[in-house]
């Protein structure tokens, strides 16, 4: 019966703006601020990655965010109905569509990464990682743990299920609650590390590397730029209608665009300290800028640092707080994602949410399998690299250009200012924002993305 943020009856909507802010955070702060913020730093190097980054949110994921949350509190539907709402006998809901289909798509692969975790995490307690462990050792246990399908499986298979709970419990219930437990503890234990790595001797040469500008390492690689895009927008969960959907269960009482800010501000402030967390004992451990640019995607998190907790005192127990914050953050991103699918039945074709989230949770598991059990299209592609891809490289940019034109040009921005300051709010430079959803940000993102395919196409 939570009805101080309001929402249609029936839906449920969420208990206080704080619960949303942190369900809404939780959503976004996942293995794109722990594993992919850090990796993609690492590749692009570093500072100048980390400015433009810095860029990419300012200048387009907060425009994106705020007319995210606005179709889905002017609507209080979720994606493919809210398309249809606003601008009925259209083929706008098409956009809507393929956030449906990009979230079933990375919840698959996202949980198989999640279960690396949690096999990290059941490893990490059980005391695998602290026997002298040598680089080439960390990474033979990578390669098994990876290699063991069966277990693999189980893992993933687990972390959805306690993903099909949450969602089953609702919006206010279920999410919002396990939001507001898991949360603060992600945020104790991910200062506790960062602190710990900061303070170790020779710390110092990792705050440099993600903070020490030069811009010249733009100039010479444009395809950070694109790097960064893509990170931002997966890492502020855009571009599929995750917010939307989190702001359709939100009142009129809410102011939008601060809610928005603080959102991303939460996501990208656990991006960097989550780099503080990481880099300062990478290098404070030996590690050296040339070894980090060759890793791997899941190199960072699943090889390097169990080396580097093995030599830290009460090692043992870092690298259990790490893996934790590591399910933690990945768990309440891909309840996000969960509801996604979920609202969709619900509202478009009105299941009940218990139906909708247990049955389709469970498709989601089975396009999860062929990751989980290794399966490659070609020689050197697996399905799961194919799937991100697709939905992490592409889909949410193209999502999030079609959602730039339909704000900017169907629905208007003027429809949206109404909505972001209704009941007497405001916010400073709307006017400024109308520029940026019509002009910049569908601009940058096709130049983006056209850029990207004809590097792709050139080969
Ligand atoms: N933002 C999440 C992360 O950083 C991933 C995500 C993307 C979740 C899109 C929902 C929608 O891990």
């Amino acid at each position: 019966m939570a009805t101080a943020t309001g929402g249609s009856a029936g839906r449920g909507s969420w208990g206080s703006s704080f619960g949303f802010i942190l369900a809404a955070a939780g959503g976004a702060i996942g293995l794109g601020n722990i594993w992919g913020f850090p990796y993609t730093a690492a590749q692009s190097g570093g500072a100048a990655f980390v400015l433009l980054y810095l860029i990419c949110v300012v200048l387009i994921g907060l425009p994106v965010m705020f007319a995210e949350l606005s179709i889905g509190r002017a609507t209080h539907k979720s994606p493919v109905t809210a398309f249809k709402a606003l601008a009925p006998r259209s083929a706008w809901w098409l956009v809507g569509a393929q956030g449906v289909i990009t979230g079933f798509a990375i919840l698959a692969f996202y949980s198989v990464v999640a279960g690396w975790a949690v096999g990290y995490l059941y490893k990490a307690i059980a005391g695998e990682f602290s026997a002298g462990l040598t680089p080439v050792e960390t990474q033979q246990i990578f390669h098994d743990l990876v290699a063991n399908r069966q277990i693999v499986t189980l893992w993933t298979f687990l972390f959805f299920l306690a993903g099909i709970l949450v969602v089953q419990g609702g919006v206010h219930g279920g999410i919002e609650r396990a939001c507001k437990i898991l949360m603060p503890l992600f945020f104790v234990l991910l200062i506790g590390l960062a602190v710990r790595s900061m303070t170790l001797e020779g710390a110092d040469k990792g705050i440099s590397f993600l903070f020490n500008f030069e811009l010249q390492r733009i100039v010479d690689n444009p395809k950070v730029i694109l790097n960064a895009l893509s990170q931002a927008f997966f890492s502020m969960s855009l571009g599929m209608g995750a917010m939307l959907t989190y702001g359709s269960y939100l009142s009129r009482k809410e102011n939008l665009p601060w809610a928005g800010v603080s959102i991303g501000m939460a996501d990208t402030a656990i991006a960097i300290l989550a780099g503080l967390m990481i880099f300062p004992a990478f290098f404070a451990m030996g590690g050296t800028i040339d070894t980090l640019s060759t890793y791997r995607e899941e190199a960072l998190v699943f090889v390097v640092l169990p080396t580097i907790f093995d030599q830290l005192p009460a090692g043992q127990l870092f690298g259990i707080a790490f893996y934790a914050l590591l399910v933690i953050a990945a768990l309440t991103s891909s309840i996000s994602l969960l509801e996604v699918i979920t609202a969709f039945f619900v509202d478009e074709l009105g299941w009940k949410r218990r139906s909708a989230v247990w049955v389709f949770g469970g498709a989601a598991f089975l396009l999860a399998l062929p990751c989980a059990l290794g399966l490659k299209i070609t020689e050197d592609m697996s399905f799961m690299s194919l799937l991100i891809l697709i939905f992490f490289q592409y889909s949410l940019l193209v999502g999030g250009f079609f959602i730039c034109l339909f704000v900017g040009w169907a629905w208007k921005p003027q429809s949206a200012i109404a909505e972001m300051t209704a009941e007497g709010k405001t916010f400073p430079g709307l006017p400024f924002w109308s520029i940026l959803i019509r002009f910049v940000c569908p601009l940058v993102i096709a130049i983006i993305i056209l850029n990207q395919l004809y590097t792709a196409w050139k080969g």
